[in-house]
């Protein structure tokens, strides 16, 4: 039997409706999904908590506490970003430590953490405090393709994770760039040497997702990723009530409530027509973008890219600039192209085509990389590369976040009054001037 993480109230809306999903609408449906027959469900992360604060006036905590009263059998779950939690930049193990408690306290039951770079070190500390606190920690393996990213590549990963006690381990392919008999594979050789649970999320993206799933379900996979369809597809994860009629008297069937599948599936087709009429939900995202497999650059990261050059009045070097990303890529070590390498690397593809040179204009995101501030690449920077870049400045060898002294007393300091709690110095130290506007209208 496999089993389902329904993905619609975190990656769902966030992939398709620009996480725009108020807790008022969240709420009414949570007792019916609950009765679906889940695995769990996966309700926080990155873009929810900023979306909160920031356009929808919530305190995202307080969703998750709501949230949580409302599902009673059914587990909750959270993606976070390893050191990075829910932000952007490494944060102190303070801050890490007090968030991940606080998360667990109001509720969630199961912690995926990934790093961009698949450098343990900066999961090391989440999984601690994830293992200590009692949750269930689920490693997830930033799915990339490159010369370095061979299958034993991703072996060796994964009994890392085992040796720091993973309690699971996801395939995150955020691009959904793995293909059918490449998941088929890939999934084999893991279960060939772990006896975790393994757990496949990817994105429809590219039009592969629903056969590479299939597949995955076919070698062995044991938990998958899907959405409630009307917040399935494109940019989303596959629905959930079409793989259940797939594999529906197989020995794979996951054995949900159809009743409730349909129930909750009419209801977010009510919800999300007042997104598709103000625009929020705008049917690009449901378009298929093989070309996300041609040049192994995720869906987003195109557009972006597209984006960038139109404002730039250089459309016609758009085609330069993909060509220009694998070589940057590859100058860097081959980061896999998740937030935020995607946007890092892109910046640098677009500077070395339209300066004329390239190198010549280097973001300090780009520096701080080399300087190895972001944790270790797959594979060595080159020393010519890496000189043009940073010149002589040295390399750190440490734990990025070794780096880092303890910071949650004087956050907690300088935010004074407007903090109600610990939970809104957290949410203050993740997004300052964010989260400190919100305080404000709140007060
Ligand atoms: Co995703």
């Amino acid at each position: 039997m496999i089993k389902i993480t329904e993905t619609s109230l975190r990656d769902g809306h966030q992939s398709l409706i620009a996480t725009r999903l108020t807790t008022d609408e969240i709420l009414p449906i949570l007792s019916e999904m609950d009765k679906a027959g889940f695995h769990s469900m996966e309700v926080w992360g990155g873009a929810t908590f900023d979306t909160c604060l920031r356009y929808l006036n919530e305190d995202p905590w307080e969703r998750l506490r709501k949230i949580r009263a409302n599902v009673k059998n059914t587990k909750l779950q959270m993606l976070s970003r390893g050191q990075n939690i829910l932000g952007y930049k490494n944060y102190p193990d303070d801050i890490v430590e007090r968030f991940l408690k606080n998360a667990i306290f109001e509720g969630i039951d199961i912690v995926r953490v990934f790093d961009a770079l698949n450098d343990i070190r900066n999961l090391k500390k989440s999984i601690e405090v994830i293992k200590k606190e009692g949750a269930h920690c689920q490693c997830a393996i930033s799915y990339t393709i490159s010369p370095v990213h061979t299958t034993e590549y991703y072996l060796n990963l994964i009994k890392n994770f085992e040796d720091v006690g993973a309690d699971s381990i996801c395939i995150k392919d955020m691009s959904g760039i793995l293909l059918p008999y490449e998941a088929y594979n890939l999934v084999k050789a893991i279960k060939g040497v772990t006896d975790l649970p393994l757990e496949f999320h990817t994105h429809c993206t590219s039009g592969v997702a629903q056969m590479a799933m299939l597949k995955a379900i076919e070698a062995g996979i044991d938990i998958v990723d899907t959405a409630i369809s009307p917040l399935s597809s494109g940019t989303s994860q596959p629905a959930t009530e079409s793989l259940a009629f797939t594999l529906q008297g197989t020995e794979h069937d996951p054995q949900l409530n159809v009743d409730s599948l349909n129930n909750a599936a009419e209801y977010f087709r009510n919800i999300i027509k007042k997104y598709q009429d103000d625009g929020t939900y705008n049917i690009k995202v449901l378009m298929t973008e093989p070309n996300t497999l041609q040049y192994q650059i995720p869906g987003g990261m195109l557009s972006n890219l597209l984006y960038q050059m139109k404002s730039l009045n250089a459309s016609d070097k758009y085609d330069a600039v993909l060509a220009e990303v694998p070589k940057v890529r590859e100058d860097l070590g081959y980061p896999p192209l998740v937030t935020p390498m995607s946007q890092m690397v892109g910046a640098q593809a677009v500077f070395n085509v339209i300066s004329g040179a390239r190198y010549n204009i280097i973001p300090t995101e780009i520096k701080n990389y080399v300087k190895g501030l972001y944790g270790k690449p797959a594979a060595p920077i080159d020393e010519k590369i890496k000189e043009k870049i940073i010149g002589n400045e040295e390399v750190i060898t440490v734990r990025p976040a070794d780096l880092l002294s303890d910071e949650y007393d004087k956050l907690k300091a300088e935010i004074g009054d407007l903090a109600k709690s610990e939970q809104d110095v957290l949410s203050y130290a993740l997004f300052p001037q964010v989260a400190k506007t919100y305080f404000e209208k709140r007060s």
